[in-house]
């Protein structure tokens, strides 16, 4: 088996000769310069010797020169393999100092195997291995030596010039690419950056590159909570334990702006150290648009959900109404079993309220949209508004000129606002400030693209605004769902919102809430706008077949949708109102603004008083104030029982709007 040891610097031409020869039954010693070649063959001498000719330490000429003249070494062939700017005069020089063979890189596998054949052919031959004699004397073979060398190392020189230029040029299009690119990166060894593009000073809001390679810990570009799990992470990412390569993650901005970003992370070699490279987008919009999709469409499965569960019961109630009818005048001789069909259709009747409310806001109430000039319509249920939030709570109206005109049911826009009062109200327990703002706007396409259910035009932009205890996330993204509510029971049913919702989309407007916890809230209304010279048909709309009336009105009623429902109601009438949830507040209403015509209170209620008690206290402040209690579940008989007065009367829930309408008359006695 013939040995070859092969000297060569470049361990893939080492490598590759290794493979080639092994293949062809060689076996292979490998050395990476001269010297180490020289040395290896003394201790075990090959059968051939193949090497490079330009190599550090020792150069293919010397190791030549060394081994043509060791006594032991000098009979083995030595085949020169090279390829570094070869001219004659390298093969001229070799063959000079005794070279067996001169092979110019690079060979085909087939060609190199041949020539390496005939070498070794000629060993078998035994052919007499003298000295041969080097042409010229010592000093010339010497002159001609380094020429050769200066040759090469000058050619190499320039050669390694060009590959700097150009890895230079590619070092300045990355420069420029990285600079450019609109993802941010962002390199650090131990969390210290060591690069940084513009896209990523940009996006968190830095000045510059250099400040953000001027901070000490990158951490502080990640939101507070985040630190610690990109702590673990990177920690985890350098010891090889593994961590996700694509996260989403928090980020803070140079002005400690949250925002929220997505991360691909990988360990890169930089310099002497292993660091991480961090490429991350600001996905903010896109998740805000993402969210508000989710909304919108949980928001439609629900309402398709209820609505159609509304409309069955809806159905169903009407048969129990009017059965239950039926019932109680057969049933009218005897009391017990009448009250008893009483109380069936009393109910039924809530149940309909109920899914009155649930129809709106799964967008199938029956509308009566009509044109409405949207500042008219906000001026006057101010006295209503006002009344509804109390003193406590200061209301500003602010109506933009040319707020414009809407197709829309205006008793509903009434309700919507006085619903929105209310909850700003109740957002402000210590009071503070409610302001209502018109103002007409146009929603072009480019704003319209990342609102999912939103169509460009021009809108009429009611908003109402609070400083009030604002909603968590949570509560924002769940506001409009029906009976989603945060008050105690009994106090909010979950359906203000869900109506106004209901009832806006239904108008083909669209509503928007923006709340922080603890700055308040701004509810905003969007309607779409009717051109410039709509004949407007504004409040009040008072049927004229309805008796109305202008007398001043207190209505004490526990639960908040049936008093909001009333108030409205009453207000549509033309009448001044205010409400009162219990009867302790409604006696300090009573004293304090003192000159009611009429007290519209329900006869049981919480807290103590309930309506009788509260009517008897109100007549003894003022023994001509009407009286007309109503109730959903009572016996008229506690009325009668309670209070002696002659002006006192009854009006049984659910009632409707013609039945109160002539009540009042009646009590009022006009
Ligand atoms: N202006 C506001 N400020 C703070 N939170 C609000 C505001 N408006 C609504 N919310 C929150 O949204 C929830 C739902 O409001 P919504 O009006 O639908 O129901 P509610 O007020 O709880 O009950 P209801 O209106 O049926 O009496 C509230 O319980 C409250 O947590
Ligand atoms: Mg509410």
């Amino acid at each position: 088996m013939t040995r070859i040891l092969i000297v060569d610097d470049k361990e893939e031409n080492l490598y590759y000769l290794q493979v080639l020869l092994t293949g062809y039954g060689y076996v292979v010693e490998s050395a990476h310069q001269g010297a180490e070649g020289l040395a290896k063959a003394r201790q075990t001498p090959p059968d051939i010797i193949i090497s490079d000719l330009l190599m550090p330490i020792m150069d293919g000429y010397t190791l030549l020169r060394q081994w043509k003249s060791d006594e032991r070494l000098r009979n083995i062939p030595f085949v020169v393999y090279t390829a570094t700017y070869t001219a004659p005069e390298d093969e001229e020089l070799a063959m000079s100092l005794g070279a067996d063979a001169f092979l110019i890189k690079p060979l085909e596998p087939e060609e190199f195997i041949a020539r390496i054949r005939l070498v070794e052919a000629d060993i078998a031959k035994a052919r007499p291995q003298t000295l041969r004699q080097v042409q010229g004397n010592e000093d010339a073979t010497l002159q001609q030596y380094s020429k050769v060398l200066v040759r090469k190392l000058e050619q190499k020189s320039l050669q390694l010039e060009a590959a700097n230029r150009a890895l230079q040029e590619i070092n300045t299009r990355l420069e420029t690419l990285v600079g450019q690119a609109n993802i941010a990166i962002l390199v650090h060894h131990d969390f210290k950056p060591v690069m940084a593009n513009g896209e990523l000073a940009r996006m968190l809001g830095y000045g510059s590159v250099d400040e953000v390679l001027g901070l000490q810990d990158c951490r502080v570009l990640f939101a507070d909570e985040e630190r610690e799990r990109i702590s673990t992470f990177n920690k985890n990412r350098l010891s090889g334990a593994g961590s996700p390569g694509f996260y989403a993650v928090k980020g803070k901005k140079a002005d400690g702006t949250v925002i929220e970003m997505e991360n691909r992370v990988f360990p890169i070699q930089w310099g002497e150290h292993l660091s991480v490279c961090a490429m991350l987008t600001d996905v903010t919009d896109q998740r805000k648009m993402e969210e508000q999709l989710r909304q919108a469409q949980r928001l439609e499965a629900v309402g398709q959900m209820t609505g159609g569960i509304a409309h069955d019961f809806n159905n169903l109630l009407t048969v129990i109404l009017g059965n239950s009818e039926i019932l109680a005048e057969g049933v009218s001789a005897n009391q017990d079993l009448h009250n008893l069909a009483e109380m069936i259709r009393k109910a039924a009747e809530r149940g309909a309220e109920m899914t009155c409310r649930l129809l709106a806001f799964s967008r199938r109430q029956a509308l009566d949209p009509k044109a409405v000039d949207i500042n008219g319509l906000v001026s006057g249920v101010d006295g209503l508004l006002r009344r509804a939030v109390g003193g406590q709570v200061e209301l500003e109206i602010r109506l933009g000129k040319d707020a414009g005109a809407v197709l829309i049911d205006a008793v509903q826009l009434e309700n919507a606002l006085l619903n929105l009062s209310v909850n700003a109200r109740d957002a402000l327990p210590d009071g503070g400030k409610l302001t209502i703002e018109t103002k007409n706007l146009q929603l072009d396409q480019a704003y319209v693209a990342d609102q999912p259910d939103v169509t460009p035009g021009m809108y009429t932009l009611i908003s109402v605004s609070d400083t009030g205890t604002g909603m968590d996330e949570k509560t924002r993204l769940h506001a409009f769902e029906p009976f989603f509510t945060t008050k105690d029971f009994g106090k909010g049913s979950g359906l203000g919102l869900s109506m106004v919702y209901g009832f806006v989309k239904q108008s083909k407007g669209f509503v928007r809430i923006c709340s922080e916890l603890g700055h308040g809230t701004t509810v905003e209304l969007y309607l779409p706008r009717l051109g410039r010279d709509a004949a407007t048909d504004n409040v009040p709309r008072h049927v004229k077949s309805t008796p109305v009336g202008s007398e001043k009105i207190l209505v004490v009623e526990d639960d908040e949708l049936v008093r909001t429902q009333v108030m409205v109601l009453l207000a549509s009438l033309g009448y001044d109102v205010t409400g009162a949830t219990n009867g302790a507040e409604a006696l300090e209403t009573l004293k304090s603004i003192g000159d009611f015509d009429l007290l519209f209170t329900d006869v049981v209620m919480p807290g103590g008083i309930n309506g009788p008690q509260l009517a008897d206290r109100a007549h003894k402040l003022y023994p001509g104030l009407a009286v007309l209690f109503t109730s959903g579940y009572t016996d008229t008989a506690i009325v009668q029982d309670g209070s002696p007065n002659s002006n006192v009367h009854m009006l049984n829930k659910p009632y409707r709007r013609q039945e109160l309408a002539a009540k009042i008359r009646t009590v009022l006695g006009r």
